[in-house]
C-alpha cells in the first residue's frame, strides 16, 4: 500500500506527482525523513495530523527549494536574512510572522500567526521541493511521540499504509531534526538541533533560549518524547547485565547489549548514530527482556546540545 520509490527521476516526479495531487508521501532530507504534504491543501495537512497521530494543536515546519520561495510566505527580517546567507539550504528552520496573502493553509501553521521555514540540503528534497512547486509541510515521518525515522525502513516500520509513498534517499548523514530558532522576537532557540549553537551566536551573538512555558509557543517542545518502548536512563557511569547499553566513547563493561555513537567522542558522529542507536537498542532489548537503555553522557558542545535534548525527551516521564 506504501509505494517504495528510489530517488532517481523518475522517483522524484512520480513522488512530485502524489504530493501535488493531496497524497502524503515521506522524504528523506539531511536532518531526518519528513512526511510531506502540500502545504496549501488543508485536507492533505489534515491526513499529516492523523497519519502520524499529532495533536493537532502541534505547527508543521514548511519546506522550500530556496529562501526566495519562503520568504513570499513570510516576512524576513535582517537576522533571518544573515542566517539564510549563512546556513540554508542547511537544517535551520526560522520562525518569522506569517505574510497575509500566504497560501500556506492556516492548519500547517496550526493557527499560530507566525510560520516555520526551512530549506532543506538534501539534492533528493532540493529536487522533490523544486518538482513540486509548492511549499511542503513536513514533519518528522514518525509516528507522534516516537523516534524520528533516520532511514526509509524507519519510516515503514511507522506509517506503512498510512502514507501513499516513501521516497529512499538512503540513511539521513546529519541524524536529528533542524534547529529551531523563533525570531518574531528577540532570537530564541527552541529546539537545538542540526547547526550548533555555537554557529548560530557567531552570526547573531548570544541566543536566548526558550524557558518554561515555550510549550506553549513551540508545541513540538512538549516533555515526553523522542520515546523508544524502553525506558532510559541519563548519564550511566555503570551499566547491570539486564540493561543495552548507548555508548559515547570507551563503553562501560557488562551490558547485555550495546550501540556506539561515536567510538571517537564526535558529537556530529553520534548525532547520526543517535536515532538508529535507541531503534536498535529497544529491538534488542524486546528480544532479550531487558529492562531499559543506560545512556552514557554526552557533551553539552556542538551537536551535543541536541543529542541531550532528545535523550533527555526519551527519557522523561511518559504521560
Ligand atoms: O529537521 C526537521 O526539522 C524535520 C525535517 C523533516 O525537516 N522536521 C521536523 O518537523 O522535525 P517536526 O514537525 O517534527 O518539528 C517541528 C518543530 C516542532 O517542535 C514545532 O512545535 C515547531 O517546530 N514549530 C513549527 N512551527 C512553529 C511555529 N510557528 N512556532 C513555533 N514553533 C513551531
Ligand atoms: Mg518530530
Amino acid at each position: 500500500m506504501t509505494d517504495r520509490l528510489v530517488a532517481d527521476a523518475a522517483g522524484i516526479a512520480r513522488a512530485a506527482d502524489l504530493l501535488r495531487g493531496g497524497a502524503l508521501v515521506a522524504f528523506g532530507t539531511e536532518t531526518v525523513y519528513g512526511l510531506g504534504a502540500d502545504a496549501t491543501n488543508a485536507k492533505a495537512v489534515a491526513a499529516v495530523f492523523a497519519a502520524k497521530g499529532r495533536p493537532s494543536f502541534n505547527p508543521l515546519i514548511c519546506h522550500y527549494a530556496d529562501a526566495g520561495a519562503a520568504f513570499a510566505d513570510v516576512v524576513p527580517n535582517d537576522a533571518a536574512r544573515s542566517l539564510a546567507q549563512a546556513f540554508w539550504p542547511g537544517p535551520l528552520t526560522l520562525v518569522l510572522p506569517r505574510r497575509a496573502n500566504s497560501s500556506v493553509a492556516l492548519l500547517t501553521g496550526a493557527g499560530l500567526d507566525s510560520l516555520a521555514v526551512r530549506i532543506p540540503s538534501h539534492p533528493t528534497a532540493s529536487a522533490l521541493l523544486r518538482a513540486v512547486g509548492r511549499p511542503v509541510a513536513a514533519p518528522s515521518a514518525n509516528r507522534s511521540g516516537h523516534v524520528s525515522p533516520t532511514t526509509a525502513d524507519h519510516v515503514v516500520e511507522g506509517l506503512a499504509g498510512r502514507i501513499a509513498a516513501v521516497l529512499d534517499s538512503g540513511p539521513c548523514v546529519v541524524g536529528v531534526e533542524s534547529t529551531v530558532l523563533d525570531l518574531t522576537g528577540p532570537p530564541t532557540l527552541l529546539r537545538p538541533g542540526g547547526i550548533a549553537r555555537e554557529a548560530l551566536e557567531a552570526v547573531l551573538g548570544p541566543l536566548g533560549t526558550a524557558a518554561a512555558g515555550a510549550a506553549f509557543r513551540s508545541p513540538g517542545l512538549l516533555a515526553s518524547h523522542y520515546a523508544p518502548t524502553l525506558p532510559v536512563r541519563l548519564n550511566a557511569t555503570e551499566v547491570a547485565g539486564d540493561e543495552a547499553l548507548l555508548a559515547f566513547g570507551p563503553p562501560l563493561p557488562g551490558a547485555a547489549a550495546a550501540f556506539q555513537l561515536s567510538e571517537a567522542g564526535d558529537t556530529d558522529e553520534a548525532a547520526t548514530n543517535l536515532f538508529s542507536g535507541l531503534r536498535t537498542l529497544d529491538t534488542a532489548g524486546a528480544r532479550l527482556g531487558l529492562r531499559g537503555i543506560a545512556a552514557m553522557a554526552v557533551p553539552d558542545a556542538g551537536l551535543g546540545l541536541a543529542i541531550n535534548d532528545r535523550l533527555r525527551r526519551a527519557a522523561a516521564p511518559r504521560g
